[in-house]
């Protein structure tokens, strides 16, 4: 059974606990990844992290990422916007994606309702806050299972 799933987290997520509160909850990368652990050991999925601010290296993950993983959880912050470098690579991956965002973007700033990776990805979450991640891991199981 396709079980395994890596979550790649964007640009300024290593910072998290310092970014604001009131779109981003407040909490540490390590405490946000604490409760996607979690959240995958109930669901019986096998989950492992990434985090870099550095826009090649992400493409870089999401180019081996066919030789470690099933699935994809991705958080690209702000590249998400704007980067086709990784709507490139992510269909280099094949994979299937969710895309998350902790904030509801699609009622944030113009620019940040526009996403280039979306219809790359089978669903998306965003405005739920850390609980969004696991809605994500639900969307990503049942697409594993297909
Ligand atoms: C974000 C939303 C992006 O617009 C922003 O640049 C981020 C975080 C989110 O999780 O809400 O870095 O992806």
């Amino acid at each position: 059974m396709k079980n395994r799933v890596d979550v790649l987290h964007g640009v300024n997520f290593d910072v998290l606990g310092r970014r604001g509160a009131d779109h981003y909850g407040g909490l540490t990368l390590t405490e946000l990844e604490v409760k996607v652990q979690r959240a995958a050991r109930e669901l019986g999925l096998e989950v492992s992290f990434s985090q870099t601010n550095h826009e090649g290296e992400y493409c870089e993950f999401l180019h081996r990422s066919a030789e470690s993983t099933d699935g994809l959880i991705l958080n690209p912050g702000a590249w998400t916007h704007y980067s086709w470098a990784i709507r490139d690579a992510l269909e280099v991956a094949g994979l299937p994606a969710v895309e998350v965002h902790l904030s509801k973007v699609d009622e944030r700033e113009e620019w940040r309702r526009v996403s280039v990776i979306r219809d790359l990805c089978v669903g998306t979450v965003q405005g739920q806050g850390p609980a969004g991640y696991r809605q994500a891991l639900e969307m990503l199981k049942e697409a594993l299972q297909r």
